[in-house]
């Protein structure tokens, strides 16, 4: 059993234990019950108030008590923006599901990347990971000092043990956690998902100009955990991803021991299906960007270091309209995945668990099935249900790893979906 609090970004205030948490000041010279006081940043300490993410935690031993960090080498399948060197193909791309893993292999050591942009070093861009796992953490937690972590679930409930608290994440939920936040994941069966480490601003929710003060991803609607902690004296290893590399250490004791905090730096899950989602009800239908979750902004305002956008259960009601999302050629980089369902501009091949990768400038959009179909379809009302799509998009290209390129998953014959469009015969 889990408890939440409530709202996007705000100030929470939470205890364990009761008389935990100072009141008054963050940092009393003895805090009770001989606790220590430890802020932890997610802003530059000068950024503007409407910017500023910070937090304060009272832990039952300081996070610097801890010994040297080491190479850590239990993964050598996660890679770090900039990825590969030189030119990279424009082609379209789309991937089977990703395989589970046969050995035993928990959340960390089943971290995969799939491409990337920009430059972690820089601030800029992000990483894209598939996840797949058949083992819970075992008296071990991560830490990413490399960006923020937006975990996408496609199959299997993640159960997210954090410094802050605890968050139970099932498919059709997303769970962001801050840069640097120590987590464990256990599991209860095999779970695959997608991961977007961002490495840019935090995300937050974009605005909504004349769509007014409520709707898409609604800010009461995203939970944060309440403070609990583990007193366990047991040798525990701290992994962390830092430049690009993993690397480890090891403690005596589990270091998720905050018995209390306060701030608005902290991990947050949301339910996709409280989405409330907005489209036309006269004719055409809007950019997708009306599906926007959450953005990463960059410095050129409405261009997003990533977006994170959603395709979910929805009425389709345009009159004169191609209903399917149209065919388009984008400035943004976009990265598709699938929770569950279909997608309604692809009849088959995209499939729960995949991927498709469409870079800059690079046209797609429906196939001939499906641009047939919606040419013809006597346009009523309809419900596109029980499926949920979704894109981290990105202003930057985004370049797949090697073993995107090279896996068995790739297909091979993306590009014929779209083979065979008759002509347009013109009077
Ligand atoms: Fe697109």
């Amino acid at each position: 059993m889990t408890d939440y609090l409530t709202g996007f970004g705000n100030e929470f205030a939470t205890e364990a234990v009761s008389g935990a948490l100072p009141v008054g000041r963050n940092s009393p010279q003895r805090p009770a019950f001989g606790l220590y006081a430890e802020q932890f940043s997610g802003s530059a300490f000068t950024a503007p108030r409407g910017e500023n993410r910070r937090s304060w935690f009272y832990r039952m031993r300081p996070s610097a008590m801890h010994p040297r960090f080491e190479p850590y080498s239990g993964n050598k399948r996660l890679e770090t923006a900039p990825i590969g060197r030189g030119p990279f193909e424009p082609n379209r791309m789309r991937w089977d599901p990703f395989p589970l893993p046969e050995a035993p292999t928990d959340w960390v050591d089943g971290l995969v990347t799939w491409a990337g942009n920009g430059d972690a070093a820089a601030l800029t861009g992000i990483g894209i990971h598939y996840y797949a796992a058949n083992a819970s953490m075992a008296d071990r937690v991560f830490f990413d000092a490399d960006g923020e972590l937006l975990i996408v679930p496609q199959q299997g409930a993640l159960r997210l043990v954090t410094e802050m608290g605890v968050l139970d994440v099932p498919p059709n939920h997303v769970a962001v956690i801050p840069r640097g936040l120590k987590f464990r994941v256990e599991i209860d069966g095999p779970a695959r998902g997608y991961v977007c480490e961002n490495y840019g601003a935090p995300f937050r929710l974009p605005d909504l100009g004349p769509i007014g003060a409520n709707g898409l991803a609604n800010p009461r609607d995203f939970e944060t955990p309440v403070a609990a902690y583990e007193d366990i004296e047991r040798k525990t290893e701290i992994v962390q991803k830092f430049g690009g590399a993993l690397w480890t250490a090891s403690l005596g004791h589990s270091p998720l021991d905050v018995v209390a905090w306060h701030g608005n730096n902290a991990p947050y899950r949301y339910d996709l299906a409280r989405f409330n989602t907005i489209g036309s009800i006269s004719f055409d239908h809007p950019d997708p960007s009306i599906f926007t979750v959450l953005t990463s902004p960059s410095e050129t305002p409405g261009t997003a270091n990533c977006d994170f956008v959603i395709f979910p259960p929805r009425w389709l009601v345009g009159e004169d309209t191609f209903r399917p999302p149209w065919f388009h050629r984008n400035i943004m980089s976009e990265f598709m995945g699938l929770i569950h369902g279909e997608y309604d501009a692809k009849t088959g091949g995209f499939a729960p668990g995949g991927a498709s990768l469409h870079n800059c400038m690079n046209a797609h959009g429906p196939d001939k099935a499906s641009t047939e179909a919606a040419m013809a379809t006597d346009l009523k009302p309809q419900k596109i249900d029980g499926t949920m799509a979704f894109m981290f998009e990105s202003r930057l290209p985004i370049r797949p790893t090697k073993a995107a390129m090279e896996s068995p998953t790739l297909q091979g014959d993306y590009d014929r979906c779209w083979d065979g469009f008759e002509k347009a015969k013109l009077p």
